[in-house]
């Protein structure tokens, strides 16, 4: 069975660096890898080998085993409706302006389209290994409540934020259409007005049985993962960590392990100075000194609170971008232990 490991957090914690150091590691472990990623920089697309080819899978040409595709979080309803829909409903839903509006007011609808990307290569039978590096949409969490809400909202949700009500039948279409404030809005925005939404709610609704299935699917892919929450020591990415302790359980496994990025050693807590260090040096050491110890203790509070392993993961001088940087990264990994890997 294909392995799934799910790389959440806050924006800007390293999540794309690390999920794609992991898929690093898990191809050198003799696994088939795809690492999916969202927005890497320049190099570090470069060094996983999906510079230009973007969502399809391409083999690392310096890494047996390791390939590399985008997670396109853009990609957005055109696709789910041509999954989900008989081709000529698909083409007039994907024409409708209403379908336009309704993916404006849902933007969960992108994440959903990417979740069911990483479903398609969790199910290709490929791969060992398939690491996620989750898109940043509202923190973080909206790729896995995406799945539950487009089924509330292909399911009625949208349905009765348009009508007010369930969808009525075909027939009281034209009843509802003779209502003065209707009438009134028919004859501004077109007499076909009525017709036109029922007709692009009846083709929505078509998608439900189809799409529900896929959701119920991807939701089961979630449970199976292995989720790996990545912070840095910082209150705010902290605070959106303890997010995941709180929404994952409902919809995927419980947080994993919670990945401390950019740690400073624990060794700096109680580092001395020699006799001589110049003042400013001694100064500088203190400061370091100080802010090692605060990470640590934030560390262990969280720890100990959401009752959860914690690694980390040491800040390094440089941007880490390339093959062997990764490597390195998680070579100074501390607590790093991830099941099946
Ligand atoms: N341990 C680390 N040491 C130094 N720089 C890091 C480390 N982890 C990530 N970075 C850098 O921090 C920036 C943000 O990392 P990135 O992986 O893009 O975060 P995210 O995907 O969570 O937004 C990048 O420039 C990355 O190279
Ligand atoms: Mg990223």
């Amino acid at each position: 069975m294909t392995k799934a490991i799910l790389v959440t957090g806050a924006g800007g914690v390293g999540k794309t660096t690390l999920s794609a150091a992991i898929a690093v590691r898990a191809a050198r472990s003799g696994k088939r890898t795809l690492a999916l990623t969202v927005d890497p920089a320049r190099r570090l697309a470069d060094a996983l080998g999906v510079g230009t080819l973007g969502a399809v899978p391409t083999a690392n040409p310096d890494l047996d085993l390791l390939w590399g595709a985008m997670l396109d979080a853009e990609h957005s309803w055109d696709a789910v409706a041509r999954r989900h829909a008989d081709p000529d409903v698909a083409e007039r839903l994907v024409s409708s302006e209403f379908f336009r509006v309704a993916a404006r007011h849902f933007p969960a609808s992108q994440s959903y389209a990417a979740s069911e990307r990483m479903a398609d290569h969790l199910e290709s039978g490929e791969w060992d290994v398939v690491v996620v590096d989750t898109p940043p949409a509202a923190g973080g969490i909206e790729f896995f409540t995406a799945p539950a809400e487009t089924r509330d909202l292909v399911g009625g949700r949208l349905i009765r934020w348009i009508t007010g009500g369930p969808l009525p039948g075909r027939r009281s279409i034209f009843r509802i259409a003779g209502r003065p404030a209707l009438r009134m809005a028919s004859t501004i925005l077109g007499s076909d007005l009525l017709e036109r939404v029922a007709e692009f709610l009846f083709d929505l609704r078509t998608t439900h049985d189809s799409l529900s299935r896929r959701a119920a699917a991807i939701e089961r892919h979630f449970k199976q993962a292995s989720t790996l929450v990545v912070t840095t020591s910082d209150p705010t990415p902290m605070r959106e960590a303890e997010r995941f302790f709180r929404y994952l359980p409902k919809v995927a496994s419980p947080p994993e392990l919670v990945i401390f990025n950019r740690s400073l050693p624990d060794s700096w807590r109680t580092a001395r100075p020699p006799a001589g260090t110049p003042p400013d040096l001694v100064d500088n050491l203190r400061r370091w000194s100080a802010e090692a110890a605060r990470q640590a203790l934030n560390r262990e509070e969280f720890a100990v609170r959401h009752e959860t392993p914690v690694a980390t993961v040491p800040w390094q001088p440089e941007s880490p971008t390339d093959l062997h940087a990764l490597e390195n990264l998680l070579t100074a990994a501390e607590g790093l232990e991830i099941q099946g890997l």
